[in-house]
């Protein structure tokens, strides 16, 4: 491009300046038919997590991002099938999982072990609708599988093989520990998938969606959103929530902490959200399942401390905990390693993910925005003699 044409096409552009939204905060990219955030509501295909929570299983809920409705008997029972029948990965993936280094954090071992994956499905290449959903049941069933296996594998423990009439929640944990799970530790945990499945376009999603409107395969847009899920903006705050709470070790620490920490203007994380101004609604069931955990398993510790940070932070700061602050409390009861807790995350939105992966395909438009550009213009080339 020349330069006056590079200064033209400048000059224009910079009219629309104005237009400049940083953080995309409020920007409306695309419509989508999943999951709504209206006011502190938040509803999958309509229905109020309020209720999904209570009532829905985590397969129901995949069916129900997945298909638009919720699944019959029989539906959830073939549905189930399938899943329950999809959660086995490779030898080869699972020898490359051994080998990783064994200090990795997690989420980077599982972002690898899911790009590998796609290297041994069948329908990788395949686009058509049905081979979409094919690798969307087997993603959704593998990822558990993964992570556990990832765990197992760093602290030299023999992968645990999924079982096929375990539900996800069932399988993870028993995957996990080589032992059966207790009832109460698998609705928890299955309950946990049920709130983290789907939040609208949160930045993961947008990543998986911005991915796949190039036309590129499914497991790209999942690698996409798992290394966009890791930060500690977005699902990384889980682990840093849990850290955090170690750090402080006891209640009567907690305001000198808080009152410091904003003094010197950190991030309190696992508070603040970009969308809710009023409140997370999936915060009060994780707090109700952090309570809940804790007096069955005799130790209101973790809680009773979360709870108090929630007070002083909205007290000091005026904000809100979100869904990864009482989680991080809730999954530490529940004895799955901090570590695990943003990949635990990720083996629930993946069921999102696809969702709007599917929706994605079925009217794509490349997503392709504009930057304003803020460097300089009429440059010359300099040899690099003259260079200094
Ligand atoms: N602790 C302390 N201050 C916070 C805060 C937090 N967790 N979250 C936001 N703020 C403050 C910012 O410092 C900023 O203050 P300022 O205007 O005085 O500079 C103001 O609130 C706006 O924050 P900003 O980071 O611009 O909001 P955002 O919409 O870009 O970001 C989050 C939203 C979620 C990234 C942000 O709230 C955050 O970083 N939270 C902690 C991480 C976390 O829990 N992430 C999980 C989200 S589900």
């Amino acid at each position: 491009m020349t330069v006056e044409k590079l200064t033209a096409t400048t000059e224009s552009e910079s009219e629309k300046k104005e237009k400049l939204v940083k953080g995309l905060e409020g920007v409306v990219a695309l419509e989508s038919k999943i999951s709504s955030i209206i006011g502190s509501v938040l509803t999958y295909r309509g229905i109020s997590i309020d209720e999904l929570a209570e009532k829905a299983s985590y397969e129901e809920v995949v069916y129900l991002l997945w298909y638009g409705k919720l699944p019959t008997r029989a539906e959830l029972d073939d549905f189930n099938k399938q899943l329950g029948n999809s959660g086995a990965i490779p030898e080869a993936v699972q020898q490359m999982i051994k080998n990783f280094p064994h200090n990795s954090h997690p989420m980077d071992t599982l972002r690898t072990a899911i790009s590998a994956l796609g290297l041994y499905d069948p329908d990788t290449a395949e686009m058509s609708h049905e081979a979409n959903i094919r690798k969307a049941i087997r993603l959704t069933a593998q990822t558990p599988t993964v992570v556990a296996a990832i765990h197992r594998a760093k602290n030299n423990l023999e992968i645990v093989q999924p079982r096929p009439n375990y539900s996800i929640a069932a399988n993870f944990l028993y995957m996990l520990d080589n032992k059966e799970p207790d009832a109460i530790a698998i609705k928890a945990v299955d309950t946990a998938l049920v709130l983290h499945a789907d939040h609208e376009l949160n930045a993961s999603t947008f990543c998986a969606r911005e991915t796949v409107s190039t036309l590129t395969d499914m497991h790209s847009g999942i690698v996409s959103a798992i290394g966009t899920l890791k930060g500690p903006l977005h699902g990384g705050a889980n682990e840093a929530v849990m850290k955090m709470l170690l750090k402080v070790g006891s209640v009567d620490k907690i305001d000198q902490f808080i009152h410091d920490a904003l003094a010197n203007r950190e991030k309190i994380m696992g508070f603040g959200h970009r969308v809710y101004k009023n409140g997370d609604p999936r915060a009060k069931h994780l707090r109700r399942m952090s309570e809940n955990l804790g007096k069955l398993k005799g130790d209101t510790r973790w809680y009773e401390m979360s709870v108090r940070i929630d007070e002083a932070v909205t007290r000091d700061k005026g904000l809100l905990p979100n869904v990864d602050f009482y989680s991080a409390s809730t999954y530490y009861t529940l004895g799955i390693p901090i570590e695990l807790f943003t990949p635990v995350f990720a083996c629930s939105r993946i069921s999102g993910w696809v969702a709007h992966i599917l929706e994605q395909y079925a009217d794509n438009r490349l997503i392709r925005p504009r930057a304003e550009y803020t460097g300089p213009i009429d440059q010359h080339y300099i040899p690099i003699e003259e260079r200094v």
